[in-house]
């Protein structure tokens, strides 16, 4: 082999190693992009397992809940940090993944779950694409909230609103099926749910509706 050769060859190798280093540090060993966390079906649970604050539920898949709830508890607002799980009903949730890992959806990444007594279903997750099921899409409402407060909507932080009562909220939460310990609801409470219910599947509400069952 001539000098020319070895050197081509030589390249040719570093090149390989090289792209095999960055796929490595993108995948990650475990499959995983950079700074993306594992989630699964099993991830999620009763959504009242997790802290409550104000009307909806906040949870820190890494065990940094502290820091979920200062940015959560802020009346400036703030960046959620890593790991973050964020609920108002238990078929919806947005996870933080790690700084960097999708720059255009602040790093959440939107889940549309399916919740029966035997646990959750991950029906649809993903970051600027995830349409929910009444033809919504979860980014484009949730990136009408205002820098400060994260891309979490909440009432007042620019968001279009949704139209469902803080109380049927608290209904919903208190029926989710995950949960073992839900209380009986009063008669004119499950008159409500069956209402919302009805008009679910009816379909009047497509479109404006959140997917909360
Ligand atoms: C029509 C606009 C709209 C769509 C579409 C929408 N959301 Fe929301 N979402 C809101 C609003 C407004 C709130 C706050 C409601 C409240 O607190 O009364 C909210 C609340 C939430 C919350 C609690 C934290 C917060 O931002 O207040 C989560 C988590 C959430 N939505 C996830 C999702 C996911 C996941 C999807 C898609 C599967 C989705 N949303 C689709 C408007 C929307």
């Amino acid at each position: 082999m001539n000098l020319k050769n070895q050197m081509i060859r030589g390249i040719g190798i570093l090149l390989v190693v090289w792209t095999g280093i960055v796929a490595a540090e993108q995948d990650g060993v475990d499959g995983l992009g950079k700074g993306e966390i594992a989630i699964s079906d099993s991830t999620f649970s009763c959504i009242r397992d997790m802290t409550k604050v104000r009307g909806f539920y906040v949870d820190n898949l890494n065990g940094n809940i502290d820091a979920t709830l200062a940015v959560a508890n802020s009346a400036t607002g703030g960046k959620y940090p890593e790991g973050s799980v964020v609920q108002l009903v238990p078929g919806e949730v947005m996870v933080k993944h790690g700084r960097g890992f999708s720059p255009a959806t602040m790093d959440w990444e939107f889940f549309e779950l399916d919740v029966s007594d035997t646990g959750s279903k991950i029906i649809k997750r993903g970051f600027v694409n995830v349409i929910n099921r009444f033809g919504n899409n979860c980014f484009g409402c949730h990136i009408q909230a205002k820098p400060e407060w994260d891309l979490v909507c909440e009432t007042g932080h620019g968001c279009e609103t949704i139209p469902i009562t803080a109380e049927v909220i608290d209904l919903i939460q208190r029926t989710d099926p995950r949960c073992d310990d839900n209380e009986d609801l009063s008669t004119s409470e499950s008159f409500e749910l069956l209402k919302l219910k009805i008009k679910v599947s009816i379909g009047t509400s497509i479109g404006t509706v959140k997917s909360w069952l």
